[in-house]
């Protein structure tokens, strides 16, 4: 039996390379065979949003922009971390069979400290609790973007840890899935490094009008003239355009910008079209976003349903751990 499971932090509004990194290939693996068990990371959130309402607020907007983008909470076991418990159990039977030296190897955790941030505990274990995640339901495959593969490796050599430690079978073995191409799994940013939300780099998939225009006015471009030839490799408004346009089109831009000459387009022609396309794609889903956002009772209750079944699978799999260890 094939396990999707797959998590994100509501630690603001989702931005396009959250949308084509993760959340689009979540909506697209419940098409496939098998159980499909999707959260909101709210008690990872906790390491970065430490104000209840904003959180609380948070929760609701990520749940929106799943459904609004075509996650079917029928088909799929949809709800919010913290109603599982369970989770936070199993984290702490994991965390007595991971060494800490597992945990300093974490690219997030140096990258962050790298960066300033004054660690806290529940930072430098932030990995443990992904584990538990992964680990509660019997997961086999877990899709995320580039920077959470070590994460997932890391439940690996825990589940590998504790079956090793306890003798039995315990945990299953996940695997991590990517996005089928490069570019969506590391969508650049307004300035051209990666798109995230710390670096303020960043495009929220449901801007719209004048303030699209003003974000798609912002990403970086240069002052060569339109009709100077161009290594479209480095046009970033291609690498935008590439998220939406088919390939035909997509190449025919290029040839224009590699070609120069009196009718290439400027910078002015790929940003319109840019903006188009953004609207063809996620004007739609906007609008469901809206009206979902209109009803957060209805919100919490569809949270609250894909909770109690998600706690159904994570009881069994605490239980298997408790009596494994010998807790039962
Ligand atoms: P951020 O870096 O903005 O804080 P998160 O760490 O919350 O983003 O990432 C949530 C999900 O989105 C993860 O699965 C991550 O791999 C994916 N993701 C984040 N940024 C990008 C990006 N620029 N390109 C592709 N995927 C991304
Ligand atoms: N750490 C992930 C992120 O920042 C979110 C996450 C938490 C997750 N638990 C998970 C992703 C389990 C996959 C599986 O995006």
């Amino acid at each position: 039996m094939t396990t999707f499971l797959s998590g994100i932090q509501p630690s603001g509004r989702p931005h396009l390379g959250n949308y084509f990194g993760a959340i689009r290939q979540h909506v697209d693996s419940q098409e496939e065979e098998g159980e499909h068990y999707f959260f909101i990371a709210d008690y990872h959130a906790l390491t970065s949003v430490q104000d209840a309402d904003s959180l609380r607020a948070n929760v609701r907007e990520m749940a929106a922009t799943y459904f609004a983008l075509g996650l079917d909470p029928e088909r799929v076991v949809f709800f919010r971390q913290s109603d599982v418990p369970q989770v936070a159990e199993i984290t702490w039977l994991l965390s007595c069979v991971t060494g800490m030296g597992l945990l300093e190897r974490a690219h997030s955790f140096k990258d962050k400290t790298a960066k300033g941030i004054k660690p806290s505990v529940g930072l430098f274990t932030y990995p443990i609790l992904m584990a538990s995640d992964i680990l509660a339901y019997d997961s086999t495959i877990v899709p995320v973007g580039k920077d959470q593969v070590q994460h997932v490796e890391m439940a690996q050599d825990m589940a590998g840890h504790f079956n090793a430690a306890f003798g039995s079978q315990v945990f299953v073995r996940p695997e991590y899935r990517l996005p089928e191409s490069e570019a969506l799994a590391k969508v650049p940013g307004l300035d051209g490094e990666k798109m995230s939300k710390s670096y303020g780099n960043d495009l929220w998939v449901f801007e719209s009008g004048k303030r699209l225009k003003k974000a798609v006015g912002r990403i970086l471009t240069d002052s060569r003239e339109p009709s100077e030839p161009k290594d479209p490799a480095g046009v970033l408004l291609l690498d935008f355009l590439a998220l939406f346009l088919e390939d035909t089109e997509l190449e025919d831009w290029r040839n224009r910008i590699r070609e120069g000459g009196q009718d290439a387009p400027g910078y002015g022609h790929l940003k319109v079209r840019l903006i188009e396309a953004w609207e063809e794609t996620f004007a739609p889903a906007r609008q469901r976003f809206e009206e979902y956002l209109a009803d957060p009772a209805a919100l919490d209750s569809t949270l609250a349903l894909g909770a109690e079944r998600a706690r159904e699978r994570a009881c069994i799999v605490r239980d298997r751990a408790y009596r494994a260890c010998g807790l039962r």
